[in-house]
C-alpha cells in the first residue's frame, strides 16, 4: 500500500489523487447522471426554500457537479484542490465561471452563496471528523442570509461493497481498474482505500496518462455528521438516503442506501 510520508490531512491525499485522476476522472464516472440527480437536489432544496441563483460548488473536480446549473441560469463558483481537475472543469465551462483552487480545509471566503453544495463524495476525502467540521465551517462562511448548504457522504454500504470489490470500466481505449481494497464488514468510521489503476487496452492506443493511484476515504456515521454541522454552526434540516440510482429516499436507511444527503442552514 502507498503511504504518502508528506500527506498530513485529506487535502493532501485529495491533491495527490485527484492529479493523477483528472485524465481517466470523467471517463471513470461516465455512467453518472447529474442531470438527474441534481434536478432531485435541487427538487429537495425548494421544499426548504432555496432562493436565488448564487452557487459555490466546493470539490467541483471537472465541473460535472455544476455544469447542468448554468444552462438554468446559475452563477457559478467552483474549488478544488486539484489543478488538474479544474482545469478541465476550465475548458467545460469557458471563462463563465469563476475557478479556484482551493483546500476545503482552509476555504477562504469567495463571497455569498445562495447555495453551498460539494457533491458526489468530495466529503469523505476529509480523514477525521475535526477536518470535516472545519470544512463544514468554511461552506458555512460562504452562505448568504439564508442560503443553503448541501453534501453527500458514503454511507457504509458502500465501503462494504465498492470499496471492497474489483470494477473494471472499459473506455476509450482503456481499462480502468479500481481495486478496493476494504474489507467486506469494515467498521463504522473506518478509513478505506483503493487503488485505481490504467491500463491501455492495445499497443495501438495512447499510453494511459494516469498513473496508478490510491483513492483513501474516510466514513463518517449519521451521529459525526449531525455533530461536526451542530459544531460548526449549522442546522441540520433533512437528511435523505440514495441508492446508485440517485433517487432521494427518506428516512436514510443504513442498510439499503450508499449515500446520504445532508441539507443544512447556518444557524447564525
Ligand atoms: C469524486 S470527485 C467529485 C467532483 C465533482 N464534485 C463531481 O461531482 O464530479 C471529489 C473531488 O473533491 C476534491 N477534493 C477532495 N478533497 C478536497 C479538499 N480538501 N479540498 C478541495 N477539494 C477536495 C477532489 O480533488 C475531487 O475533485
Amino acid at each position: 500500500m502507498e503511504v504518502a510520508a508528506s500527506a498530513k490531512t485529506g487535502g493532501d491525499w485529495a491533491e495527490r489523487t485527484y492529479e493523477a485522476m483528472a485524465p481517466v476522472y470523467d471517463d471513470f464516472t461516465a455512467h453518472h447522471d447529474y442531470e438527474g440527480w441534481l434536478a432531485d437536489l435541487l427538487t429537495a432544496l425548494e421544499l426548504r426554500g432555496l432562493k436565488g441563483r448564487r452557487l459555490l460548488d466546493v470539490g467541483c473536480g471537472t465541473g460535472k457537479s455544476f455544469m447542468p446549473m448554468l444552462p438554468r441560469g446559475w452563477e457559478v463558483t467552483g474549488c478544488d484542490i486539484s489543478p488538474a481537475m479544474l482545469g478541465l472543469a476550465r475548458e467545460k465551462a469557458g471563462e463563465a465561471v469563476r475557478l479556484e483552487v482551493a483546500d476545503m480545509l482552509e476555504l477562504p471566503r469567495f463571497g455569498e452563496f445562495d447555495l453551498v453544495w460539494a457533491l458526489d463524495d468530495a466529503i469523505n476525502y476529509l480523514l477525521s471528523p475535526e477536518e470535516l467540521e472545519r470544512a463544514l465551517a468554511g461552506m458555512r462562511a460562504n452562505l448568504a442570509p439564508g442560503g443553503l448548504l448541501l453534501f453527500d457522504v458514503n454511507e457504509l454500504l458502500a465501503y462494504r461493497t465498492f470499496f471492497a470489490e474489483t470494477v473494471v470500466v472499459e473506455r476509450g481505449g482503456r481499462r480502468l481498474i479500481w481495486n478496493g481494497l476494504a474489507r467486506p464488514d469494515v467498521a463504522p468510521g473506518s478509513i478505506c482505500e483503493s487503488r485505481l489503476e490504467v491500463v491501455r487496452e492495445s499497443e495501438d492506443t495512447e499510453p494511459g496518462e494516469a498513473p496508478e493511484h490510491t483513492h483513501r476515504q474516510r466514513h463518517f456515521t449519521e451521529a459525526e455528521v449531525l455533530v461536526a454541522l451542530e459544531r460548526a454552526g449549522l442546522e441540520c434540516l433533512d437528511v435523505y438516503g440514495i441508492y446508485t440510482d440517485g433517487i432521494l429516499k427518506q428516512p436514510l436507511d443504513h442498510t439499503i442506501h450508499t449515500k446520504a444527503i445532508y441539507i443544512a442552514r447556518s444557524t447564525a
